[in-house]
């Protein structure tokens, strides 16, 4: 790989220069030069249609784009990853998420050993165990069905599973109702278990270290009240909770029988968990069938990601056309806009995913970057967000690229609702690119003074992703296929986007500031002003 400075590279110079004499060029032009850019300028790869001629972009762009991804090494970058090499190199970790949704019989090597058997024991645990549930031959304390699943998690241990949840909902079984707690707000815990039967509720604690306070906290209020509603006696722990981690001796010490615990390993990153143990509810919901269906969508993708030509290749195209708003357009943020209400939680999940792994402003080797890296993500299924944000997409100062995700197919048919939904996407994504000029306005008989309010000046890009229906395989390609275009842009930019020390901090001053807001005495406050009078203020109310 290149060790060359990013911004000192002759690709990224030329880049710069191409962006002064493309920055003028309105898509308008770019469409009108060439007929068949619209077919043109897409990739259909593992049953995705990914549609970027609305985009800022020539050939040349594209050229000059792989090539900067050559330069930067992606493709040996992807093996190294693929292979099970420590590219997590400040936690000194492989990064191997890619190894849990290998089939059967592959092999894949980690300090010596084959990863893969274990992945599939752990897959087989979790699908007895989701029979059982589902079935009903798995009894509470009482003797009684299990009807309410609880997953109590926080970030990549929450996210993906409600994520999933709610985007396989159609496919769930109904007689089960599965709930997420992870805000240690005790607002979060009383919500999800109003109205609930303790002997007919089983808790899913996952939480890869099973420490973190928040998890552990909602552990504890869950274990309280599962004791409380079942007359007190501990050996109810045993079939009301089973705990999703890769540490053994926390889970035994909460009293959680080994025998229920799901493991998973070090190589498997927080927010890449969701096809891991950690999906355990979702399994429950959808059943093993549907969870492995969806980790072979997961699985295709991967393929893909590896095995294609960088120019064809879904997630190195949109990693490098991220790279492309974020650096040399200066795109701060950038939009997800599924037009499918299973995929409600997705913008959510995107934002952990993104942003935990590429919000970083040192290089590998600790160098402070001279560029932009991650961008904000953001979004909410359409059409909510036509009725709320999408005036400053379309009129605003500010340039935000757009991913359109949406599906030939319509799980619910329902009158004239779908060709409605996708209308709308195909409209946004054409308003935004090609606009409505003074003229056009003018010759709507607009008023003088209306016509500046009610031009639309275009040129804004957009993603769209076409598929057919959003069914467990899709959702694992798409995860995926987010999962790979962020590794695309961390190669790039040369960031560690395995890691999260940014949490860090935050958690030590929280410990520091519990036992301040909790003594019976007056502290002793050692901090800043602010947060001082803050605390004492707090004291003060609850007094
Ligand atoms: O937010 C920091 C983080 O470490 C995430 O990366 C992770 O997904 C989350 O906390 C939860 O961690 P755990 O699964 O160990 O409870």
């Amino acid at each position: 790989m290149s060790t060359q400075a990013l911004t000192h590279s002759p690709v990224w110079k030329e880049l710069q220069a191409h962006h002064g004499e493309l920055a003028g060029l309105h898509l308008r032009e770019l469409f009108a030069a060439d007929s068949r850019r619209g077919t043109s300028l897409t990739v259909e790869a593992c049953g995705l249609y990914l549609d970027y001629s609305k985009n800022r972009v020539t050939g040349r762009t594209l050229e000059l784009l792989l090539a900067l991804a050559a330069e930067r090494g992606l493709g040996g970058r992807i093996e190294a990853m693929f292979r099970g090499e420590k590219i997590n190199t400040t936690e000194d970790r492989a990064v191997l998420h890619t190894a849990l949704r290998a089939p059967r019989g592959e092999k894949i090597m980690v300090e010596g050993e084959d990863v893969v058997p274990a992945v599939h024991e752990v897959l087989d645990k979790m699908g007895a165990f989701a029979d059982r549930v589902r079935s009903g031959a798995w009894r509470g304390q009482t003797g009684r069905k299990i009807r309410n699943v609880i997953n109590v998690g926080i970030g990549g241990s929450d996210l993906g599973p409600v994520m999933a949840y709610e985007a396989l909902k159609f496919f769930s079984d109904r007689a089960l109702h599965c709930q997420f707690v992870s805000n240690v707000d005790s607002d979060d815990f009383a919500e999800a278990v109003c109205g609930l039967d303790p002997a007919e509720t089983l808790f899913v604690i996952s939480s890869k270290t099973f420490t973190t306070l928040e998890t552990m906290t909602n552990a504890q209020t869950a274990r309280d009240w599962v004791l409380r509603g079942l007359g007190g006696d501990e050996s109810c722990v045993a079939k009301h909770f089973v705990a999703v981690s890769t540490n053994a001796e926390k889970v035994r010490e909460f009293g959680i029988d080994p025998a229920n615990m799901f493991g998973f390993w070090d190589w498997v990153g927080g927010r890449y968990s969701m096809d891991s143990a950690i999906g355990l509810s979702t399994m429950v919901a959808i059943g093993p069938d549907n969870f492995r269906a969806l980790l072979a969508g997961f699985h295709e993708m991967d393929e893909h990601f590896r095995t294609a030509p960088l120019g064809e290749n879904l997630p190195v195209l949109m990693g490098l056309l991220a790279v492309w708003y974020g650096d040399f357009f200066e795109a701060q943020t950038a939009a997800v806009l599924p037009y499918e209400q299973y995929l409600k939680r997705f913008p959510a999940y995107l934002q952990q995913l993104t942003m935990e792994s590429n919000g970083k402003s040192v290089t590998l080797d600790g160098r402070h970057v001279d560029y932009n890296t991650g961008a904000i993500y953001w979004g909410e299924p359409g059409t909510n967000g036509q009725h709320s944000f999408y005036q400053l997409i379309h009129q605003g100062t500010h340039l935000i690229p757009c991913d359109f995700i949406g599906f030939a197919k319509t799980l619910n048919p329902i009158g004239r609702h779908h060709d409605i939904l996708l209308a709308n996407m195909f409209a946004q994504a054409e308003a935004l690119a090609f606009g409505k000029t003074a003229e056009q306005v003018e010759a709507e008989g607009t008023r003088a003074e209306l016509v500046p309010h009610r031009v639309f000046e275009g040129n804004r890009p957009s993603n769209t992703i076409l598929a057919e229906v959003i069914d467990p395989q899709t959702l694992g390609k798409l995860v995926a296929l987010y999962e790979h275009s962020v590794f695309t842009q961390g190669v790039i930019w040369d960031i560690n986007s395995f890691d999260q020390w940014g949490v860090e901090l935050g958690k030590v001053l929280a410990q520091r500031i519990i036992p301040e807001l909790e003594s019976q005495d007056a502290p002793d406050l050692q901090h800043d002003s602010s947060t001082n009078a803050l605390i004492a203020r707090y004291r003060r109310m609850n007094s």
